[in-house]
């Protein structure tokens, strides 16, 4: 119902009548009238006039009602919403476990016990930040797993760019994938994927592919050494030309659709086998390519120049001896 009134509003640019409103959606004046309050009581600040009806002129910088008109296929026809989680990951596997249909996503104002890669902690202060985990089922073998955390990795770094784009910043932000699925700005890391999934022997029974993305939250209430190589979307904004002055609310909405939109594109490149060009569009986004680095691999750590990804998305390092090893998984230190 409360969607039905915003894509009202999002239809015209001026009033629409309470007359309208009732008649469209089949409810009386005065249900409509508690519907607008309950919207105010959200955050949407709407304008009445006894003449004219009812006008929005401002959503909320994040609103589930709005990112489900924004939406354009099967992920995020789902949504559900929690302000406090232990982890969006969490649930949505048990979700997964239920049986909740593909592109189901779970979305959550904080975490509480936010899990980060290699069993570390994410943190998930409130205000602001993106905590959402997105349910697929995708018909491909458990060893082409590593191709779903590369396809988030994409969509995400591209949603990002887009979506923060508007006049005074053209550009959007230069989000780039550290190798294997960090998402960065400026060398710092402005979001990570972490994907987790249920297979047998053959199959993919289905994953969940966990995003979080620091956006509006302050870095300065990050714990010291995460907020040493931490990013966040509005200090990056603030610091390059996108916001002058007091820095308004960036619209989780508006990231949160470029993504599900973008998941949607690259899911269907994934399973009619697109692999080679998900490692193309992986590599123009990479900042890992071409540098000297430092991989810290399980007990294993190795220097050298990332030379390539290969198409199970492992990372190719070029030894200093000139041979060539091949890594699954670890952390990229760039050195220069
Ligand atoms: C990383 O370590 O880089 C991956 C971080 C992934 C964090 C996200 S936040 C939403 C989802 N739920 C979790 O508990 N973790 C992921």
């Amino acid at each position: 119902m409360f969607e039905g009134i915003i894509r009202m509003f999002k239809e015209k640019d001026g009033f629409v009548s309470g007359e309208e409103m009732s008649r469209r959606l089949g409810i009386t004046r005065a249900a409509i009238w508690k519907k607008i309050k309950a919207l105010r009581e959200k955050g949407y600040v709407i304008e009445g006039s006894t003449a004219k009806g009812y006008r929005l002129i401002k959503t909320p910088e994040f609103s589930v009602e709005e990112l489900k008109i924004l939406v354009k296929g099967d992920f995020g026809k789902e949504i559900i919403f929690h302000e406090s989680l232990d982890s969006t990951n969490t649930l949505a596997m048990e979700l997964a476990e239920k049986g909740v249909s593909h592109g189901t996503v779970v979305i959550a104002d904080r975490q509480l016990k936010g899990k980060g890669r290699l069993g570390r902690t994410w943190f998930s202060p409130p205000k602001g930040n993106i905590y959402m985990s997105v349910i697929v089922r995708p018909e491909i073998e458990p060893k082409d797993a590593t191709l779903l955390t590369i396809m988030s990795a994409i969509s995400c770094a591209r949603a990002i760019r887009n979506s923060t784009r508007n006049e005074s910043f053209p550009t959007g932000l230069e989000v780039n994938i550290k190798w294997p699925n960090d998402l960065m700005v400026s060398e710092r890391k402005l979001g990570g994927i972490l994907t987790e999934m249920k297979s047998d022997q053959d199959r993919i029974v289905f994953a969940v592919i966990g995003i979080g993305i620091n956006v509006n939250a302050s870095l300065d209430a990050f714990p010291s050494d995460v907020r040493a190589a931490a990013a966040s979307v509005i200090e990056e904004l603030r610091k390059g030309k996108g916001i002058k002055g007091d820095s308004p609310e960036i619209s989780r909405t508006l990231i949160i659709a470029a993504i599900l939109n973008e998941l949607e594109r690259w899911f269907k490149v994934l399973i009619k086998g697109g692999r080679i060009q998900l490692i193309n569009e992986w590599k123009k986004l990479s900042s890992t390519l071409g540098r000297k680095v430092k991989v810290v691999s399980g007990k294993d750590t190795f220097s050298g120049i990332a030379e390539d990804i290969d198409e199970e998305g492992m990372l190719i390092l070029r030894l200093p001896s000139g041979g060539l090893k091949k890594i699954s998984a670890g952390d990229v230190i760039m050195l220069r």
